[in-house]
């Protein structure tokens, strides 16, 4: 607004002659400058703050900046703060910006940049995992775990992002598998996540619950910010921003049952499974519910940090070469691992058993099916025979 519309009286008005050959043309100041979100128009209210907080001037932009990250902000002084604010010197205020930035650079030792990749605060896997059945031992799964490890290893792709997809049947095991691992390497990592990515409501209240978590270590400023707004695509823009911080390279997050999605026009392979056995009714029973929740199918890429980065293990009934390289967990190959879940679980000998060797080969060396059955001993006073006996009733 101009001094006619605003009003002013021009007797107050100091006439500033610029002349490009005065040597006081630019000046430069010193002091503090006052950064916030809304911009002032008010001049009484400038000057009071001004007073008060012996400030040299007010800005909008990089509102914050400084207190999310170690940093200098150059700016150029392009305006009023009052009624008087207008557009005219952003260009020079630019120039003056860049060029002022440029001088400073050839004066900047390259130590200084090691010193400001400040490493975000680490921390370890939520030690609540909602849905996950604690177990109080992992058993097998050696071959499995080497090939983790091979696919993930830095040396396979120096410093870029490395992913595993470990599919295969419900209940085979893929969920502790990939939470061993994580424990087994978790000196590799600075910070170990888990998302439940079984739909995009579970996967988005996870990103909450890790915002939360991020905040409990560290002030992160745009953080708190997007779980104040309580708005989930700001909460994961928040933390994916949070992810991709060049300094937050060595990261492993596990995506875990993300079960259905139509990457590869896959089938599960509970399908497969059930169809080879020949169980039809179930195989329907699976279907008529795989359905209903392939309608809250979605593409888990949008939750993954854009920077090329970290390690994602993603677990999956589906296989998909989309999203890293897919690794097959099979039925347990060895009778002996079969019976430690059967006797960890139940709490039961079970040496020189042979009802228990039989029950094992009936679960079909599915993990789950042992465990379950194992758990239901724990509670129930009678023997593998009489398992056995209901079981093949059942
Ligand atoms: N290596 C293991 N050692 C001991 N118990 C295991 C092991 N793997 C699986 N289990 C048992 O089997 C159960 C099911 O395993 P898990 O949840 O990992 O299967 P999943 O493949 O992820 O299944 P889903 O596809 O339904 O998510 C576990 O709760 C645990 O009791
Ligand atoms: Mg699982």
């Amino acid at each position: 607004m101009n001094c006619e519309k605003g009003g002013c009286n021009p007797e107050q008005r100091i006439e500033q002659p610029v002349e490009e050959d005065d040597k006081y043309f630019i000046v430069v100041h010193q002091g503090t400058i006052a950064s916030g979100e809304l911009v002032i128009k008010d001049a009484k209210k400038r000057d009071f703050l001004a007073q008060k907080y012996n400030l040299l001037c007010f800005k909008t932009e990089a509102a914050g900046a400084l207190a999310d990250f170690p940093c200098l902000v150059i700016q150029g002084i392009s305006d009023y703060c009052d009624s008087h604010k207008n557009n005219n010197w952003h260009g020079f205020a630019a120039a003056a910006a860049a060029a002022y930035a440029r001088r400073l650079f050839f004066h900047m030792p390259t130590e200084i940049e090691e010193e400001t990749s400040i490493k975000p605060t680490a921390f370890d896997l939520q030690s609540y995992l909602p849905g996950i059945r604690q177990i109080s031992k992992f058993i097998a799964r050696k071959e499995e775990l080497t090939e983790m490890q091979e696919a993930l290893q830095p040396t396979v792709r120096p410093h870029r992002r490395r992913a595993v997809v470990l599919h295969g049947l419900g209940g085979i095991g893929k969920t502790q598998l990939a939470l061993e691992y994580a424990q087994q390497h978790h000196e590799h990592y600075s910070t170990k996540i888990w998302l439940e990515a079984r739909n995009e409501t579970t996967i988005n209240q996870s990103f909450t619950r890790l915002a939360e978590q991020i905040l409990q270590k560290e002030q992160v400023t745009y953080i708190q910010t997007a779980v104040d707004s309580q708005d989930q695509s700001i909460i994961l823009n928040a933390v994916k921003r949070w992810l991709d911080k060049p300094a937050n390279k060595s990261w492993l997050i596990i995506y875990d049952n993300y079960d259905y999605h139509d990457l590869d026009n896959a089938h599960t392979e509970d399908e497969e499974f059930l169809g080879i056995s020949g169980q039809i009714t179930v195989s329907m029973n699976l279907r008529g519910q795989e359905k209903e929740v392939r309608s809250q199918s979605y593409d888990i890429r949008k939750y993954f940090p854009k920077a090329d980065h970290g390690t994602i293990i993603i677990t999956s009934r589906v296989s998909s070469r989309k999203l890293g390289r897919p690794i097959k967990i099979s039925k347990l190959k060895s009778l002996d691992d079969c019976l430690e879940i059967l006797a960890s679980n139940s709490g039961r000998n079970i040496i020189d058993d042979p009802a228990a060797v039989d029950l094992a080969k009936r679960l079909n060396r599915l993990p789950l099916a042992l465990a379950s059955a194992g758990a239901y001993l724990r509670q129930v006073p009678i023997n593998y025979t009489k398992y056995l006996q209901d079981y093949k009733k059942s």
